[in-house]
């Protein structure tokens, strides 16, 4: 066969057909799950298949698109951008669009974050959050090797970021390769009391560098939420001994949580911020690691090493902070406040309607993120996320459930059309598990 003929053969072929020939997805056992579906267009809270059919993205494509898919505004701000400067190197160059975006940031960024350093998604947003605290311990003459996590903690797949991250299964090949970790459990009101005592006891040892923590969401972990005053307790008490937190806002940044920022409702605020996701409005992938001037300073010196090498390509991209820059007014506009506000007080509504159910075991929300779950038992390797999934799928709704959970974290400019079709889905999974 020719080229022509194999191209021409290619074109009668699905896309689901023609991606299992070349292409290796994340997170995925290709031999359990061949297909991908095919993907042609997505609009506002919406996405097509090449079948013509069309589904609501219940998780705005990973927490990403919360303004919507294909967002005119930022699409017209990026356009712009592009004729100007697609891309140039970021060591040694400065840019008109990550200048402002620094402006920007740092001005609705929890108070005292005032230096931004770029990267591409959220685990190196993370491992560079890490490797601030090392280094930070490191420059300053005490060396401190242990970093701090919560159990089920989720942080990315890098080496430092799996490290931090809730020790999975799937990590089984790496573990001898880690950085050292020690792990405490998310607060309660009830466990409180014992945390900040064996903490006490263990910062004795004065080698713990940093302590990162998903503020009040751990999004892998099934979206299990904690509590804003223990997390607090734990912050002061660490801050006091001088480790660094880094809090990994990933997930939750931008507005999902109800603020702009989950470490907005808890007084200690972060020595580093990790952001990304949300941050470019799902339109291109980019990652920030902030820090506060204190942080900086550690790094600030007549002696070369003691600067963070670490860099990336497509550090800073300017079609990439255009589009942070245009989700960020977005996110300040009273339309978009209202949108939160209004699937914050929906999915109030829906709680209501369902949590008394039988199969419901619990549920709790946080801004626009609902989570519920079942009353059912788990198989360890059962199917019944994917029984679920292809319900939802088939019933023209996008979610991912997680274990025996099911979230909501849907586009802010989600309909409340929409949100009904969501919900009815929902419930009618309740029939089938
Ligand atoms: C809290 C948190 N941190 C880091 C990551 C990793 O981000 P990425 O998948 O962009 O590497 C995620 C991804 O879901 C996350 O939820």
């Amino acid at each position: 066969m020719d080229k022509m003929a194999v191209s021409n053969n290619s074109v009668a072929k699905s896309l689901s057909e023609r991606d299992q020939k070349h292409l290796w997805h994340p997170l995925t056992q290709h031999k359990l799950h061949p297909e991908m579906l095919g993907i042609v267009k997505a609009k506002g809270a919406l996405l097509y298949d090449e079948n013509g059919k069309e589904y609501i993205d219940g998780i705005a494509s990973w927490y990403t698109s919360v303004y919507g898919h294909c967002n005119d505004y930022i699409l017209a701000k990026v356009y712009d951008q592009m004729q100007r400067l697609d891309q140039v190197v970021f060591s040694g160059f400065t840019h008109e669009p990550a200048v402002r975006l620094s402006e920007e940031l740092v001005k609705i960024l929890p108070s005292g974050q005032e230096k931004l350093f770029f990267s591409d998604n959220g685990s190196t947003a993370s491992e560079i959050g890490i490797k601030m605290a090392l280094q930070y311990h490191f420059n300053r003459g005490t060396k401190r090797k242990v970093m701090l996590a919560f159990e089920e903690g989720f942080h990315g797949d890098t080496f430092g970021a799996m490290s931090v991250s809730g020790l999975s299964v799937y990590n089984g090949p790496f573990e001898d390769f880690f950085i050292e970790v020690e792990r405490i459990p998310v607060p309660t009101k009830n466990n409180i009391r014992d945390i900040l005592p064996h903490l006490e006891n263990r910062l004795k040892h004065n080698n713990i560098a940093g302590f990162i923590y998903e503020p009040l969401v751990q999004g892998a972990a099934a979206m299990k939420m904690h509590d804003a005053d223990g997390l607090d307790q734990i912050l002061r008490l660490l801050k006091s001994h001088d480790i660094l937190t880094i809090a990994d806002e990933v997930m939750t940044g931008f507005g999902k949580t109800g603020k702009h920022f989950a470490s907005d409702y808890i007084p200690s605020k972060p020595d580093i911020i990790c952001l990304s996701k949300a941050l470019t409005a799902g339109l291109l992938p980019m990652a920030i690691t902030s820090c506060t001037q204190k942080v900086y300073n550690a790094f600030y010196s007549d002696e070369i090493a003691k600067g963070l090498f670490h860099g990336h390509t497509y550090t800073g991209n300017p079609l990439a902070c255009t589009a942070a820059l245009a989700g960020l007014e977005l996110l300040q506009s009273e339309e978009i406040q209202d949108n939160i506000k209004r699937v914050m007080k929906s999915h109030q509504q829906f709680d209501v309607e369902i949590k008394d159910h039988p199969k419901v075991a619990g549920t709790r929300q946080c801004g626009i993120i609902y989570a519920l779950d079942l009353n059912v038992k788990m198989e360890r390797y059962g199917n019944l996320r994917d029984k679920l999934f292809k319900h939802f799928m088939d019933n023209g709704v996008f979610l991912r459930p997680l274990g025996n959970t099911i979230y909501i974290l849907a586009p802010y400019v989600v309909s409340d059309v929409q949100l009904q079709k969501v919900y009815e889905v929902i419930k009618s999974s309740l029939e089938i598990v």
